[in-house]
């Protein structure tokens, strides 16, 4: 709980999304990022290997980007940086909330290294738009990475509306539409990264499906599946029974392709 807070007074934050309670997640999630470090090496080592594979695909084609746009990226946890650099003149960190790292990393590389505060749901100031109208696009001329952000992007928008008294079925639209939009956002870029967690995993239980469909959708809309991971996300003693995330990498280089 104390180093909870400790964490959260470490951390910037946009107003909208600290009122949704996005900087006491991130809070939690770096806290926990240092006690399962073990637990989580092989997770994190395999998002940035699948980061890293996708940047150099993107940067030996035709049209080879010199920009990094990477969301999700604000506890510079799971993005390799240094590795970034030498691959791209200038790398962009998104996200709605920023660590010490992440603002240490940009202090360091003046120009090179910027934290880019934005809410690419773009819900979070009027919970009432349309997610699909909301979403920013992203820049057309950088590899855009979304990292291990889908399957959030939807949750403390939700929450806030079933609040309200929305019912669960408008707010289950709500959320897919919001997932919606960021693929699609994605998929109108030329060279772009999505990490996901597509399923939840329990011992001794057949795996729990998180995104029904989407990957046929990505298939279909010219994404690349890439390798697949496991991620305990919860081992043995973090929760009641373990659970695990199964992750995937896709991606896209040298095209733009509107997702069905
Ligand atoms: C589960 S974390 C992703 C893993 C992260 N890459 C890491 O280092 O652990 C989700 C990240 O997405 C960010 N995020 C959540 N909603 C967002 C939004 N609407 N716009 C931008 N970033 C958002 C959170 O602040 C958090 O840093």
């Amino acid at each position: 709980m104390i180093e909870e807070l400790f964490a959260w007074t470490r951390l910037d934050c946009l107003p909208a999304a600290q009122r949704l309670g996005l900087r006491r997640e991130a809070a939690a999630l770096a806290v926990r990022h240092r006690r399962l470090r073990t637990h989580w090496a092989g997770h994190i080592e395999q998002t940035r290997t699948a980061l890293l594979a996708s940047a150099r695909l993107a940067i030996a084609s035709p049209h080879a980007p010199r920009r990094a746009w990477i969301m999700g990226a604000g506890l510079l946890q799971d993005v390799p940086l240094q590795a970034m650099l030498e691959l791209f003149d200038t790398v962009d960190l998104v996200d709605v909330c920023f660590g010490p790292a992440a603002r240490a990393a940009a202090a360091r590389h003046p120009g090179r290294v910027h934290c880019v505060a934005q809410d690419v749901s773009g819900v979070l100031n009027d919970l009432s738009c349309d997610p699909l109208q909301a979403a920013p696009a992203m820049p057309a001329d950088a590899w855009c990475a979304s990292v291990n952000l889908l399957s959030q992007l939807p949750l403390l928008p939700c929450t806030a509306r079933l609040k309200r008294g929305d019912s669960e079925a408008d707010v289950e639209r709500y959320g897919a539409a919001i997932q919606q939009a960021h693929v699609d956002a994605l998929g109108r870029v030329r060279h772009a990264c999505l990490i996901i967690e597509y399923a939840q995993t329990r011992p001794g239980a057949p795996d729990e499906v998180l995104l029904p469909g989407l990957p046929a959708r990505l298939t279909t809309g010219g994404w690349t599946a890439g390798p697949r991971w496991q991620w305990p996300l919860n081992p043995v003693g973090e929760t009641a029974e373990p659970t695990g995330r199964a992750m995937q990498a896709w991606w896209r280089t040298g095209t733009s392709a509107h997702t069905p």
